[in-house]
């Protein structure tokens, strides 16, 4: 996690770095700092707590200068206070460094640096890299950037870093292994690094994200150059970004949660655009086309993913076996990894990941590649690692996604999924026609139906207002709207604190039940289908407990309806598409009930949105 952000050129760093920061919030907020390069000494900003704690004590500082760098915190080694906060310092002060990622052999790098009389101030594996480049720098007679680039060979670990040096204030140096990194190059001479574009693209939409093990030197005379590890000097390759500013803006709303809740009529269309048309009978993955047939003829399917896309995973699992009939599996992605697992070029793996850099995800595809296994990724973020290093995939296209709790990214991936079960159906002839025309028109009437079931928002906001003081939350349902289930739950946990569980309905019986009483809220998945009647048998048994029960019903359902304490409708779809229609009320639930609870919805404690750490 962390992110990094830094601005060299003609224009004031600070408040460029500062605004970027407020950008990268999202992957952690612990702490915030920046460096700045002012009359030839580095001045350090540093405050624990969000990059507001660190604007309010650096508003009547001087906070001139032309190149700074600026990090966001999500703490791993050493507590979450201004001392561990980054940027870090060289003893002498000359060299400030931010980082992302995590340095495994620091211990070692520290007990020898510390024999050689350096002192820490902080708790961090970072400052061994300040210290560390320090030493080479002095030892071996090497500017900073040659002393940085040697030190990353004694390094174990994973890292984006952007480092500075008094001496050299028109320089900048950037390396990348595992950790995002990506250079903006201004119009201006002027050079932007971001552990994200989100940053950069106010001021340019011209790009280089860097490779792993690159290192990028910047200088305000000679331009960008890009060199390996071993210094050996390599082309960048410049991209145009295709974001746009108001996608990464509020626009009205109260909460980026909401709004992204609210973006998913637009960004489930824009997810199927252009790869469906059910009048023609078509449906198309361009970015996976070519790898259908092994997809078909593969031994299993595994899927990897954490949090909320693993559930995206489920929902696909259900779908792909049940209308292509082939054999899927899901997997924690951080289980997956290091269990040894049976895989090998028989088996297409897909990554679903929405930032695209989940380390543990990251490393599965890898272990799975090392294993002769095709790897394919469903990502969100364009050029992220995982999208960089699969073989093939297919972008969700929901557009940025800054609430640390995913909305509109799982819905995006559900709908990759239903367009992959559907195209893998067709091609192995596990679907007629009829049913293949039906289910892509029902897919895409899909964004009208979101609209309608977000028009419920003040009702569910009412019933967010019965339950926002729940300690405890259960949430059922069945076949694919289980992992709907698992869902809401993680995203009433997350941002509300309440703790909930998902579990699939029937499963009730075998534990959950014994926590039922008047005090439990039971949101029941219950719209029509195979397991309709089932599910109101679990209902009434939930009922006999007096727990109270908030169902998701069909329009125009009556039973459930009359057994529930509440109800909330959505449209009558195909059951294979539900999962797009019942999670929306849960996210709103969800949501209301976090914000009634006086919790900060887009950034709750202790989680981050990009987890980079495994
Ligand atoms: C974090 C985020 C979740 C996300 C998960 C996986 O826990 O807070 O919202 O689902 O990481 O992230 P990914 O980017 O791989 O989908």
């Amino acid at each position: 996690m962390c992110g990094i952000v830094a601005y060299i050129g003609k224009k004031e760093a600070y408040p460029i770095v500062l605004k970027g920061l407020k950008r990268l919030e999202y992957r952690g907020y612990d702490s915030a700092g920046i460096a700045l390069i002012q009359n030839d000494a580095i001045t350090l900003l540093k405050k624990q707590g969000k990059v507001s704690n660190l604007e309010d004590f650096a508003s009547k500082l001087d906070t001139s200068g032309f190149c700074g760098i600026g990090h966001t915190r999500w703490a791993t080694h050493g507590a979450p206070n201004d001392i561990n906060a980054h940027p870090h310092l060289s003893m002498d002060e000359e060299i400030a460094l931010i980082h992302n990622g995590i340095i495994e052999n620091y211990d070692i790098l520290k007990k020898e640096l510390l024999s050689k009389g350096y002192i820490f101030k902080s708790e961090t594996d970072t400052e061994v890299l300040v210290h560390l480049t320090d030493h080479i720098s002095k030892t071996e007679n090497v500017w900073f950037g040659e002393a940085l680039r040697l030190a990353l060979s004694h390094v174990v670990g994973a890292y984006a870093i952007v480092a500075i040096s008094k001496k050299y204030p028109n320089r900048m140096v950037a390396a990348r292994k595992s950790s995002p990194l990506v250079v903006g190059v201004g119009a201006d001479g002027d050079f932007y690094l971001a552990s994200d574009a989100t940053p950069i693209v106010e001021y340019t939409k011209k790009v280089v994200y860097l490779d792993d093990e690159e290192i990028a030197v910047i200088d305000l005379n000679e331009g960008l150059k890009l060199y390996n590890i071993a210094d050996q000097p390599k082309t960048p390759f410049f991209q145009q970004l295709e974001m746009e500013l108001e996608a990464l803006e509020k626009g009205g709303y109260e909460h980026f949660m909401l709004k992204e809740i609210h973006e998913q009529p637009r960004s489930i269309h824009d997810c199927f655009r252009g790869r469906l048309n059910a009048e023609e009978g078509w449906v198309s993955l361009g970015g996976i086309r070519e790898y259908e047939q092994k997809m078909m003829q593969a031994n299993r399917l595994i899927m990897i993913a954490c949090g909320t896309s693993w559930h995206a995973g489920l929902v696909g699992e259900y779908l792909i076996e049940d209308l292509a009939r082939i054999n899927v599996e899901v997997e924690y992605a951080s289980e997956f990894r290091y269990r040894n697992p049976i895989v090998n070029e028989n088996d297409v793996v897909i990554a679903i990941s929405q930032s695209g850099e989940t380390a543990d995800t990251l490393a599965a595809l890898e272990l799975a590649k090392s294993r002769g296994a095709t790897i394919l990724g469903i990502c969100n973020v364009v050029g992220s690692s995982i999208s960089r290093i699969t073989d093939a995939g297919s972008y969700t296209h929901a557009g940025p996604e800054i609430g640390v709790a995913s909305t509109k990214a799982f819905t995006a991936q559900v709908t990759v999924l239903t367009l992959m079960a559907l195209s893998l159906a067709q091609k192995k002839g596990t679907i007629s026609d009829t049913n293949f025309r039906m289910l892509l028109a029902e897919l895409e009437a899909i964004p009208e139906k979101v609209k309608i079931v977000l028009e419920a928002n003040d009702k569910i906001e009412a019933i967010a207002k019965e339950y926002k003081d729940a300690r405890n939350a259960l949430y059922l349902g069945r076949g694919s709207s289980f992992p709907v289930a698992l869902e809401g739950a993680l995203k009433l946990k997350e941002i509300s604190y309440i703790h909930a569980e998902g579990y699939p309905a029937a499963e009730m019986k075998h534990g959950p039940i014994a926590l039922i009483d008047e005090e439990m809220p039971v949101f029941v998945i219950a719209t029509q289908g195979a397991s309709y009647e089932k599910v109101v048998s679990n209902i009434q048994e939930v009922k006999a407990r007096k727990g109270k029960i908030i169902a998701i019903i069909t329009e125009g359902d009556t039973t459930v309806k009359e057994m529930a304490d509440h109800y909330i409708e959505i449209p009558e779809t195909n059951e294979y598409l539900v999962p797009l229609l019942a999670t929306i009320p849960l996210q709103l639930l969800s949501y209301h009930i976090a914000v009634m609870r006086g919790c900060n919805v887009d950034q709750p404690r202790n989680l981050a949105k990009s987890v980079t750490v495994e």
